[in-house]
């Protein structure tokens, strides 16, 4: 296992002022699958069965109904899948499903991130700027947000920083790059990745500072006016208050999908779980859930990879243990006539 600062450093290293970089301190760590089920508190919610499917992260108290203040995942929660374990928060995204010549789908599962431990799920950085002293503040209770547009089929329209990229191999270290440069791609790779695919989903990181949530779920946050918030841009106006930037890496393992006599003639055979099968529709939501002020205590102590003295941690063992049943009862492995939903490529 390497070292989580290396390895961090690396994530986002290269393009970037890399003396910055190697000693930027990010939060790094795992978050393992909760439950996979068609629920979206946010887009959905009270609605049991949202139109797609998602995996979920983070605290248990994950639930269709998760009206902002009132229900605060740190007081609901009973466990989390996270490593620091003082966070409850939700984590959620789309799955991806392989869609064979014969039309059958079946879900990619995914990989346990470099140099972490645990089952499927999420990487989660929380990245504060990378000068090492420009302060963030931590979200607030009721906080949530979503980034990324479901809907889209075209690059046109996407929110900065959400991308694919097609890993060479699962041995090596994957991570030689910022996310979102080089041979990156908004759209799904259009060739099989024999590594698996990384999806990076990065998060504005300005805040209007009174509202935890907003009609579209987005415009209580903002990027910076000008600059990026890797250089300590300013944040406009409107937003002024600066979040750390929160990011989610998800490793697809397509490789039980990667034989090219399996592949439609028709191109790549991905769809995200909303019959996105060009990947311009990657999102992902969150819900804040951090027990306290245990977030800014991390945020100010520039708490490094997943062990830090201001937070507790618990085990993989631990954190696996946890688990949700889905509200849903469906079929979402093996062979499928339709993603779950009664969804289809290229819906
Ligand atoms: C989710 O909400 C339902 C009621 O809508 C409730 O019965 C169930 O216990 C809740 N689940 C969790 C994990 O809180
Ligand atoms: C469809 O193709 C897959 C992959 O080749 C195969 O495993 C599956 O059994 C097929 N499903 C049906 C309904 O024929």
């Amino acid at each position: 296992m390497k070292g989580s600062l290396l390895v961090a450093a690396a994530a986002l290293g290269a393009q970037h002022a890399s003396a910055q970089y190697a000693t930027a301190a990010m939060m790094r760590f795992q978050c393992s699958q909760l439950v996979i089920e068609r629920l979206d508190p946010l887009v959905n919610p009270g609605v049991l069965g949202s139109p797609h499917l998602h995996q979920v992260v983070g605290g248990n108290s994950f639930n269709a109904t998760m009206t902002p203040v009132q229900y605060d995942p740190s007081k609901e929660s009973t466990c989390t899948t996270c490593t620091f374990s003082e966070d409850f928060s939700n984590y959620w995204t789309a799955n991806i499903y392989f869609r064979a010549r014969n039309g059958s789908y079946k879900r990619v599962p995914q990989m346990v991130n470099l140099g972490l431990q645990g089952k499927g799920g999420v990487t989660v950085y929380y990245i504060p700027p990378y000068d090492g002293k420009t302060k963030v503040t931590a979200f607030k209770p009721g906080f949530r947000m979503l980034v990324g547009d479901a809907s889209l089929r075209t690059e046109k329209g996407m929110q900065k920083q959400i991308c694919h990229r097609c890993l060479p191999n699962v041995e090596q270290n994957p991570f030689g790059g910022a996310p979102c440069t080089g041979d990156d791609t908004a759209a799904f790779p259009s060739k099989p990745c024999p590594g698996g695919i990384r999806s990076t989903i990065t998060f504005p990181t300005c805040w209007d500072g009174k509202n935890v949530d907003s009609p579209d779920h987005k415009s209580h946050v903002a990027y910076p006016s000008s600059g990026s918030f890797e250089t300590t841009g300013p944040c406009p106006a409107s937003h002024p208050v600066r979040l750390p930037q929160l990011m989610y890496e998800v490793i697809w393992d397509t490789r039980e999908f990667n034989d090219p006599s399996m592949w439609p003639e028709t191109g790549q055979p991905l769809v995200y779980s909303m019959g996105d099968n060009t990947g311009y529709g990657q999102h992902g939501d969150y819900i804040f859930g951090w027990k306290g002020d245990a977030l800014q205590r991390a945020l100010d102590a520039r708490c490094t990879g997943d062990r830090c003295s201001a937070l507790t941690t618990q085990t993989a063992e631990q954190a696996t243990a946890c688990q949700k049943q889905p509200a849903v009862k469906e079929e979402t492995e093996g062979w499928l006539d339709a993603i779950p939903g009664g969804v289809h490529a290229g819906m």
